[in-house]
């Protein structure tokens, strides 16, 4: 199973997970850092991202493990508040801009090619006492930043992804209120924040566009996070409905407009006009894009950028009690099959990514695609020997290898979440993603390779697997 050439092998990270530093020269505060200090069982154990791995002082340390892979990309994100201490370009941290500088120079120079996320769940909170994505200056906010970003770092870096899980933020953050910050709006808060970050990932897919694309050559996409979604029983079409449903208000709330035509798929605005009508509301939660924003919106994405982790099985079930919430608009039940293996919270599933890819070649026109995070987490692991997790790792190639080869998908990079064991959000360290084992009581942070790292890095120097179909 030999992958086309020049077929991109990476991993990915993330600033708050990673860096620590969280107040190291001059560093402005994120809402994780409020989130994780003020405590309240948030988040497991109240751990805090403050030290992390230390990739802050420690980067040189990652960057052997990059090499000791042999990635072709490694993906990472600027830290917001670390370049722009209160979200503004008012006032600019020089120690910031070195601290990223060294990373891209030092991964050029080693042959390695820079993804690099501008915002990965990390907003300043300056700009979060401002309203954050709840509120409609947060575009132009985002925009100068990009901005700032695109003239700062744009003549090393050519791949850019705006805004990490758009979608998984707008719910996670402002409709449930389980990541800073913190305060839940059931059915409204999370409709209004994808709404701005649709806005704002347009609006500085233009700023590159017209400003940088020329003398850059660059590229500019944003991450959709995206599982698959089977009927539970396949025969039955409201099974079917609510499987399509799913995916809609999953992948299609943010790809249609952004890649089809300016606005929300029509499942989506049904459903949610339905709902809220019957709950007395005097229009739809979800708010519209206008006529003109919708031309803005259109086509503002150089590649597709995609993250998967797993599947569910869906069923159709009655909003009944009428509840408000973006869950319940979308009036299914998801489970997972009971065959199915599980590794710390997350399903094994190989097979949905196959599935998963082959949809966004039919519905969005084969585009190139990036998978930009896929994982397996484990627990505290007995051992560094983590075969069993690799065995699924393995499985996924060679779904990935069916979807170039078989259904034709121009897929060309795979990025594995993570480099490193790191802060898992909510879940602190208690769920290891990283092919590197992190040590988070040893204050030098140790990285040791699992049994995956060594096997991934075979995968890379091969492109590919050493067996057939
Ligand atoms: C996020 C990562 C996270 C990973 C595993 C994605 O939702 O982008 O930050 O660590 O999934 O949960």
């Amino acid at each position: 199973m030999a992958f086309p050439a020049g077929f991109g092998w990476g991993a990915s990270t993330a600033a708050y997970q990673v860096e620590g530093g969280w107040d190291a020269d001059g560093k402005g505060p994120s809402v994780w850092d409020t989130f994780t200090h003020q405590g309240g069982e948030r988040v497991f154990q109240n751990q805090t991202g403050d030290v992390a791995c230390g990739s802050y002082t420690l980067w040189e340390e990652d960057l052997k493990c990059i090499k000791q892979l042999g990635l072709t990309h490694y993906r990472f994100s600027l830290s917001w508040s670390r370049l722009l201490p209160d979200g503004t370009t008012g006032f600019i941290n020089q120690k910031g801009i070195d601290y990223y500088n060294k990373i891209i120079d030092d991964l050029l120079t080693n042959g390695v090619t820079p993804i690099v996320t501008l915002y990965h769940f990390d907003l300043p909170q300056a700009l979060e006492d401002k309203g954050g994505w709840l509120s409609e200056a947060i575009i132009e906010s985002f925009d100068k930043y990009a901005r700032f970003c695109f003239s700062t770092f744009g003549d090393r870096v050519k791949q850019w992804i705006t805004i990490n899980e758009p979608n998984i933020l707008a719910i996670m953050a402002y409709d449930l209120g389980v990541f800073p910050p913190g305060v839940p709006h059931f059915g409204t808060g999370g409709y209004q924040a994808a709404h701005n970050l649709i806005k704002a990932h347009a609006r500085s897919w233009h700023s590159y566009d017209s400003l940088f694309r020329k003398e850059q050559k660059g590229m500019v996409s944003l991450a959709i996070f995206a599982g698959w979604a089977e009927p539970a029983d396949t025969n039955s079409v409201s099974d079917q409905e609510a499987a399509k449903r799913a995916i809609a208000f999953c992948l299609d709330f943010f790809a249609k407009p952004i890649f089809i035509d300016g606005d929300y798929p029509e499942v989506v605005k049904s459903q949610i006009a339905f709902m809220s009508k019957k709950q007395g509301y005097p229009s739809s939660r979800l708010p519209e894009f206008t006529e003109e924003e919708k031309r803005m919106i259109k086509g503002t994405a150089d590649f597709f950028a995609v993250q998967y982790y797993t599947s569910r099985l869906v069923k159709y079930q009655e909003n009944k009690k009428e509840e408000v919430g973006f869950l319940q608009d979308v009036e299914l039940q998801v489970f997972p099959d009971p065959s199915w293996k599980r590794l710390d919270w997350v399903y094994v599933v190989p097979w949905g990514i196959r599935k998963l890819l082959k949809y966004i070649k039919d519905t969005y026109n084969n585009p190139v695609i990036y998978i930009t995070e896929n994982g397996l987490p484990q627990g505290d692991p007995a051992s560094l020997d983590d075969t069993q997790r690799w065995e699924y790792f393995r499985q996924t190639f060679q779904e990935l290898f069916k979807a170039i080869q078989l259904d034709k998908v121009n897929l060309k990079l795979y990025c594995a979440w993570s480099l490193l064991d790191n802060f898992e959000w909510t879940q602190g360290y208690s769920s290891r993603f990283g092919f590197f084992h992190v040590d988070f009581e040893d204050p030098a942070r140790p990285r040791v390779p699992y049994t995956s790292a060594k096997e991934y890095a075979k995968i890379i120097r091969n492109n590919g697997l050493k067996e057939s179909l």
